[in-house]
C-alpha cells in the first residue's frame, strides 16, 4: 500500500509539469527556432525554461526558472547559495543589469586568510565554511522578477519537483560526485544528498528533499523564505558548526542591486554588458576596442596575426584588471579612463607584430580570477533577450551544504585579492581595489552580454570559466562579427587565453598546431589546458533563431 501511494504521488508530481521527463533526457547541441530559445548547462534546466515560455512566461521568467532548476540538477555551479549577474535587453528597448554578487560577511576582514606571519593559509578561502560570501542568488531572482510575467511560485514548480522526486544523473555527474566525495565528507557537518554509500553511477537518481523544502519556503515566504526565518537560521547554524562568518544580520541586510548596464559600440553593433563588480564591463570593451581598428577579419580566423593581436589586447586588459578593478561601492575605479579610446590606443602603441610582448614590461596602464560557473541565454517571442551568468565560484563552491537546507554555499571569498601579489585559484592577481572589506562585493569575471544590431537583439552570449570568461566572450563576439563564423563554430572552435600573469598563452588541446608553432617563433610561451568555458550562444537573424550549446559540456539548446 505504502509503495502504491509513493508511486501514485510520484507520477502525480510529474504529470502536472507537462513535458519534463527527468528519467529520459538527452542533450541537444543546437537548434533553429522561430519564436524562443533557452540554452543552459543541463537539458532539464533548459526544459524548465522552455516550459515556462510555453506557459506564457517571458524570457525573464524563463531565466529565473532555468536558474532554479540548475540549482537542483547542476549542483556543481547552479545554485541558491552563490551569486550572479543578469543582463537583458527588453522588447521595449530597456537595458537591465542586475547584480546579485555575494558580499563579504560583516565580520570579514582584509587579512582573514593570512596566518600570523602574513602568509596565506592554504584552502581557507576556497574550501569550507569560511570561504563563503553572503549568497545573492535568491535576492537576484526576486529583483529580476519585477520584469517577469508569471507568479514566482510558478517559476519554482519545476525545481521543486526535480528536487523532491529526483532525476537521473549522467555518467559525468556520477564521476564528479565520486571525485568530490572526500571533500564533501571533509567540509560537511551533516549528511548530504551528494554523498552515497558506494559509488555513484550513470542512471542513479538524485533526490534532494531538504532542497525541495528550502525551495518551498522561498515559494511561501518570498525573499524572506531564504534570508530570514528557518532557512537563515539553518545557514547560521551551519556557520557556527564550521566556524564560518555569515550572520543573521548579513542575510537580512543582503539585497541585489540594479545597476546601469554598460553599453558600447562595436563595428555598428551595440554591446550591452555587466558593469563592475564584473570586470567584464571593463575588460571586454578594452579588448574589443584595442583590436577594433586593426585587421582581425582580414587576417582571418586563427591566423597567427589575428591571434597575436588578440593575445596582446588580452595581456593589456588583464594587467589593468589586476591593478584597478574592484567594487565601485567601496573603491574608486577610473572606468571612463580605462575604456577611453585615447587610453586604449596608447596601450597598444608598443604592440609589435610578430614579436611576443612581455608582462614584466607591460605593466598596468598608467594615468595619473576549477572554473565552475554557469551561463544561460534566453530569447522569447516578444524579443526580450536575457543573459545570466551565475556561480558558486569553484566546482560545488565551498563544498559545504547547509545542513537541513540542502544547498551548497559558495567559495566566492577567493575572488577577492586575499593578499596583494598572491594569485587566487584562477591565477588572477589583485590590489587594494579588490581587498576584502565587510559588505564589499568581490571582483568577478562573469560577462553576460547581449549584442544588438539596429537596436534589436542579435546575439545573447556568456560562459563560465573564471578569468577565461571575458576572453571567451570576446572571442565569441569577434568570431561572429569579424571572422563571420557560424554560431556553431563560434562556440566550438578552439579558444585561447592570456591574462597578463602568468605570461603564458593557454590553448585548448585542439588549437591548430601550425599556429602554435608560429606563436612560439614570435616568443610566446604556450601551455595546453583543459577546455575553456561552456559558451551558450543565441544568434537572432530576422525571424531565425539559432541556439548553440557548447560541445564542451552536457549543455542543451532548446527552442520552438
Ligand atoms: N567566480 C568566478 C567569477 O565570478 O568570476
Amino acid at each position: 500500500m505504502k509503495m502504491f501511494l509513493t508511486i501514485l504521488l510520484f507520477f502525480h508530481g510529474f504529470l502536472s509539469v507537462a513535458q519534463l521527463d527527468p528519467y529520459h533526457y538527452t542533450t541537444t547541441k543546437n537548434v533553429t527556432a522561430k519564436k524562443a530559445a533557452v540554452v543552459s548547462a543541463h537539458p532539464l534546466a533548459s526544459d524548465a525554461g522552455i516550459q515556462i515560455l510555453r506557459q506564457g512566461g517571458n524570457a525573464i521568467d524563463a531565466a529565473i526558472a532555468t536558474q532554479l532548476a540548475l540549482a537542483v540538477v547542476y549542483p556543481v555551479a547552479g545554485n541558491l547559495g552563490g551569486g550572479g549577474f543578469l543582463v537583458a535587453q527588453l522588447a521595449n528597448g530597456k537595458k537591465i543589469a542586475i547584480d546579485y554578487r555575494e558580499k563579504a560577511p560583516g565580520n570579514a576582514s582584509r587579512d582573514m586568510y593570512l596566518d600570523s606571519s602574513g602568509n596565506v593559509i592554504e584552502k581557507l578561502s576556497t574550501n569550507g565554511h569560511k570561504a563563503s560570501g553572503v549568497p545573492g542568488t535568491v535576492a537576484g531572482l526576486f529583483k529580476s522578477h519585477q520584469y517577469g510575467k508569471l507568479p514566482f511560485s510558478k517559476l519554482l514548480e519545476p525545481a521543486i519537483k526535480l528536487a523532491r522526486y529526483g532525476f537521473v544523473i549522467s555518467a559525468s555527474q556520477a564521476g564528479s560526485f565520486n571525485r568530490e566525495k572526500a571533500d564533501f565528507l571533509a567540509y560537511n557537518t551533516k549528511p548530504t544528498a551528494f554523498i552515497k554509500q558506494g559509488e555513484w553511477k550513470e542512471g542513479d537518481t538524485l533526490v534532494q528533499e531538504e532542497l525541495a523544502r528550502t525551495l518551498e519556503r522561498i515559494r511561501d515566504g518570498g525573499m524572506k523564505g531564504f534570508y530570514e526565518g528557518e532557512t537563515a537560521a539553518l545557514i547560521v547554524e551551519e556557520m557556527k558548526r564550521g566556524n564560518g562568518l555569515i550572520s543573521l544580520k548579513d542575510l537580512a541586510d543582503y539585497d541585489a542591486v540594479e545597476r546601469e548596464a554598460y553599453v558600447f559600440d562595436y563595428k555598428g553593433y551595440k554591446i550591452v554588458t555587466m558593469p563592475l563588480p564584473s570586470s567584464g564591463g571593463v575588460v571586454l570593451p578594452q579588448m574589443l576596442k584595442m583590436t577594433e581598428s586593426r585587421n582581425l577579419g582580414k587576417y582571418g580566423f586563427h591566423s597567427p596575426e589575428a591571434v597575436q593581436l588578440m593575445i596582446e589586447s588580452e595581456r593589456r586588459a588583464y594587467a589593468d584588471r589586476a591593478q584597478y578593478l574592484g567594487d565601485v561601492d567601496f573603491v574608486k575605479v577610473p572606468v571612463n579612463k580605462l575604456r577611453s579610446q585615447e587610453y586604449l590606443e596608447a596601450r597598444m602603441k608598443d604592440f609589435t607584430p610578430g614579436k611576443a610582448g612581455n608582462s614584466d614590461i607591460t605593466k598596468p596602464g598608467e594615468f595619473p580570477e576549477s572554473e565552475e560557473t554557469t551561463h544561460l541565454s534566453v530569447i522569447d517571442q516578444w524579443g526580450n533577450a536575457v543573459a545570466v551568468t551565475t556561480t558558486l565560484n569553484g566546482g560545488y563552491g565551498s563544498k559545504t551544504v547547509v545542513g537541513g537546507a540542502g544547498f551548497l554555499l559558495n567559495n566566492e571569498m577567493d575572488d577577492f585579492s586575499v593578499k596583494p601579489g598572491v594569485p587566487n585559484m584562477y591565477g588572477a592577481l589583485g590590489t587594494e581595489a579588490n581587498a576584502i572589506a565587510p559588505g564589499k562585493r568581490m571582483l568577478s569575471s562573469m560577462t553576460p552580454s547581449v549584442v544588438l544590431k539596429n537596436n534589436k537583439p542579435f546575439m545573447v552570449v556568456g560562459t563560465p570559466g573564471g578569468t577565461t570568461i571575458t576572453t571567451s566572450v570576446y572571442q565569441s563576439i569577434v568570431n561572429i562579427i569579424d571572422f563571420k563564423l557560424s554560431a556553431v563554430d563560434a562556440v566550438n572552435k578552439p579558444k585561447f587565453h592570456h591574462q597578463w600573469k602568468p605570461d603564458v598563452v593557454y590553448v585548448e588541446k585542439d588549437f591548430p598546431a601550425d599556429v602554435i608553432e608560429k606563436l612560439k617563433a614570435m616568443g610566446y610561451t604556450i601551455r595546453e589546458r583543459a577546455p575553456i568555458g561552456q559558451t551558450e550562444l543565441i544568434l537572432i537573424n530576422g525571424k531565425k533563431i539559432e541556439a548553440v550549446a557548447d560541445k564542451r559540456g552536457g549543455d542543451t539548446a532548446l527552442g520552438y
